[in-house]
């Protein structure tokens, strides 16, 4: 199981700290005019209002629907306006990521979209955008704010509630087993925004029900097969097991698929929850394998280049822009089919 591979200051970091000290001495990076390190350029930086813009995207991942969908809806919110994208894929590697955002640096990016993969991974990465007079918006996961402040080093996070998310699945858990359960929690990218608050939210709020009794709790990497094998090896440890919350929606197929490959009932010994409101949750759901499952929506297109346009036209804008989401249970999973991911 991977652990410190996002939090380990790798070359890329010391280069990127290299690279920071070239752009602070020569003025170079920025789209501002009168653009120079050291904040001059505001803190956060400010971003010239033009009528097309070349924005990077920083993607963390592309190995669940969750960020295809993601991706999907920022690649079709640029072509819509006709800014130039420049998009990189940090392949779930913190030292991959730090180092595309380094190259939208170089090119000259007016702003710069950034999912980054763990709290404190991105953070030399964000503040060397903020040295070259980059603009940084943080869009579906948030940064370590010990580290790096919301309208200082970067302009604004948009994202969901995830203590929410993760208090809401609790909520439904506790109603819909009388509020006696054995569970397991699988939880997503150590480190990662979301697997900390919707681990925080979750727990918290079961600890308000004294027959909710948490068994195991384990990192899944927000990923189906590991979600599967990791249930698999928790399953034997636990037999007793009789809900399962996973930190979003793959975690949660591969569980489903863990349980019945060991003889189990998800849905009917198992009561399943977690997070996204993909599309094969949403049919888990359907076929009664599932429970519910929390929305975390990922269509960030249409808000973040919103967001773009309200920083350019100087509206002052909030720490953190709240995105908000549904819930999926038998009731309505149905009629949310078609516009899932
Ligand atoms: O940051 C949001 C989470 O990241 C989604 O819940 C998950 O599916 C993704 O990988």
């Amino acid at each position: 199981m991977k652990h410190n591979k996002s939090i380990r200051p790798g070359i890329s970091m010391v280069l990127g700290m290299l690279l920071c000290v070239v752009l602070a001495a020569c003025g170079g990076g920025g789209n501002t005019s009168g653009t120079n390190a050291s904040g001059s350029c505001g803190s956060p930086p400010k971003l010239v209002k033009k009528d097309h813009y070349k924005v990077g995207f920083s993607q963390n991942a592309s190995n669940n629907p969750w960020r295809l969908a993601e991706t999907a809806s920022i690649k079709a919110q640029a072509q819509k306006r006709g800014d130039t994208l420049v998009y990189a894929d940090a392949a779930n590697s913190g030292d991959k990521q730090v180092s595309d955002v380094q190259s939208m640096i170089a090119q000259k990016v007016d702003v710069i979209l950034l999912a980054p993969i763990t709290e404190k991974a991105l953070v030399p990465a964000v503040l060397q955008a903020r040295a070259a007079c980059i603009p940084v918006i943080l869009i579906d996961r948030d940064v370590d704010h010990t580290l790096a402040q919301p309208n200082k080093d970067y302009v604004t996070f948009i994202g969901s509630d995830f203590v929410q998310q993760g208090k809401r699945a609790a909520d439904w858990l506790i109603q819909n087993t009388g509020g006696k359960a054995k569970i397991i929690e699988l939880e997503g990218t150590t480190g990662a925004s979301p697997a900390i608050n919707r681990k925080k939210g979750f727990d918290d709020e079961i600890k308000t029900a004294p027959g909710m009794v948490l068994l195991a709790s384990q990192d899944g990497d927000f990923n189906r097969d590991t979600g599967r094998k990791v249930m698999a090896t928790l399953l034997q440890a636990h037999p007793d097991v009789t809900a399962v919350y996973a930190h979003n929606d793959e975690m949660a197929i591969g569980a489903i698929a863990a349980l019945k490959a060991a003889g189990r009932h998800p849905g009917k010994d198992v009561i399943v929850v977690s997070i996204d409101g993909e599309r094969d949750a949403l049919n888990a759901i359907i076929n009664g394998e599932e429970g519910t499952s929390v929305q975390s929506s990922p269509f960030f297109g249409p808000v973040s280049f919103q967001t773009i346009d309200q920083y350019a036209n100087g509206t002052k804008l909030p720490d953190w822009i709240v995105v908000q989401d549904m819930q999926f249970t038998k009731a309505n999973a149905q009629a949310n089919l078609a516009n899932s991911f």
